[in-house]
């Protein structure tokens, strides 16, 4: 089986009942939502309803018709962000950014003429919020943060930072990439415009799962035109939420596993798995300083960041004890930049990468005494 400790590229395993919902659906159901008539069609009709209702309660938004299904969270921050900017518009965003954000940015910066403002933080990934205030311009037509950084984790102080957006009615774009699931999300009291989540991380679904909930009432242009299963007889996306941002066949099968896998975590609570996953979090801090010649980068204060330790050992490359972690003790982990190479820039290691270790639920004290184990071999320590 081995040691899985890369949760923060993708959460494995999953809860059982992920897969068993999944097959049954595949198995015994199979219909698309939205466009048929016949019991099946309607049961997938309920199921999808179902997993929206539920979506929309873990994060506290009352119209469920604004969850909007995606096949994962880039094309959720792509609808929000290119839904939303136009030529000459100003963005302010985070040091922090994940290349689903500051790709999509830099890409409108080159071919639509937008500009970009990027708040800095310290080493540690701490950003001020009224860093955020002093870049407000004219045209500053969006913000966009990540809610927690997926290499060094800091926890970004996105209800402050929400609140300054809406005190220039600005919209706020929240990346929840490594939180959703794992951290209390409320849109309205963490003043939040537009979330984008993901399934398959913290909230233990399938990969191909995701979306956008808007909790904005301007128009968002929509990143696809085509069919939504009504009114196919006017040529444009509908008006209305959510088929005006939602088109073709949905990820039914994913979007069943998501909804089962949701109510697992709200049947354990997300303050208790949080608390769990710190536990073993601690624990990885503590032994991690066994390693002799170890960098480990950003805040070492497990209440300030999500499930996510960020190393270096002196005399290998991350990719080298990837590469050894993997082939000679079975440990999973990821070597890199981690499609994040702005916070590399932050802490100092952007040409050399980091070994990122990602604690999910399912870890255990054990894998943590594995890896340093490993790690000890690794450099030839005793
Ligand atoms: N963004 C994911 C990660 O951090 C894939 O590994």
């Amino acid at each position: 089986m081995g040691v899985y400790l890369d949760n923060a590229a993708t959460s494995f395993p999953k809860p059982i009942q992920v897969s068993d919902a999944v097959y049954d659906f595949m198995v015994n159901i199979g219909a698309t939502s939205g466009r048929g008539a016949y019991e099946k069609a309607m049961e997938s009709d309920r199921l999808v309803y179902e997993a929206r209702k539920r979506i929309a309660s873990l994060f506290n938004q009352d119209d469920i018709k604004k969850v909007i299904f995606t096949s994962n969270i880039t094309e959720s921050l792509n609808l929000a962000i290119r839904g939303i900017l136009k030529k000459g518009d100003h963005v302010i965003t985070s040091s922090l950014e994940h290349n689903a954000v500051w790709r999509c940015l830099k890409t409108l910066e080159r071919d639509i003429g937008i500009s970009i403002s990027t708040v800095e933080c310290d080493q540690n990934g701490y950003t001020s919020p009224n860093d955020v205030e002093k870049y407000i311009k004219k045209n500053t037509t969006l913000i966009v943060f990540t809610h927690a950084s997926n290499v060094i984790g800091t926890i970004q102080p996105i209800r402050k930072i929400g609140a300054i957006s809406r005190k220039y009615k600005i919209p706020f774009l929240v990346d929840a990439a490594q939180t959703a699931g794992v951290y209390p999300i409320d849109i309205k009291k963490d003043n939040i415009d537009l979330l984008a989540f993901t399934g398959h991380k913290s909230l233990l679904g399938p990969m191909g799962t995701g979306g956008l909930i808007v909790n904005w009432n301007k128009d968002i242009n929509p990143l696809k035109s085509g069919g939504t299963g009504g009114d196919s007889s006017y040529e444009y996306q509908p008006n209305y939420f959510p088929n005006r941002l939602e088109t073709g066949t949905p990820n039914v099968a994913g979007i069943v596993g998501l909804l089962e896998a949701i109510k697992f975590i709200q049947e354990k609570g997300i303050d208790n798995i949080f608390k769990k996953e710190k536990e073993v979090l601690a624990y990885a801090f503590k032994r991690l300083e066994e390693l002799e010649n170890i960098s480990i980068y950003g805040p070492k204060d497990i209440e300030k960041i999500v499930s996510v330790i960020t190393f270096n050992l002196k005399d290998k490359s991350a990719e080298e004890i990837a590469y050894e972690l993997d082939q000679n003790h079975g440990i999973m982990i990821r070597a890199g930049l981690h499609c994040a190479p702005s916070t590399h820039n932050v802490i100092g290691t952007q040409k050399i990468g980091t070994v990122r270790i990602g604690i999910g639920y399912f870890n255990e004290k054990e894998d943590i005494d594995l890896l340093v184990q490993a790690l000890k071999k690794i450099n030839n320590q005793n």
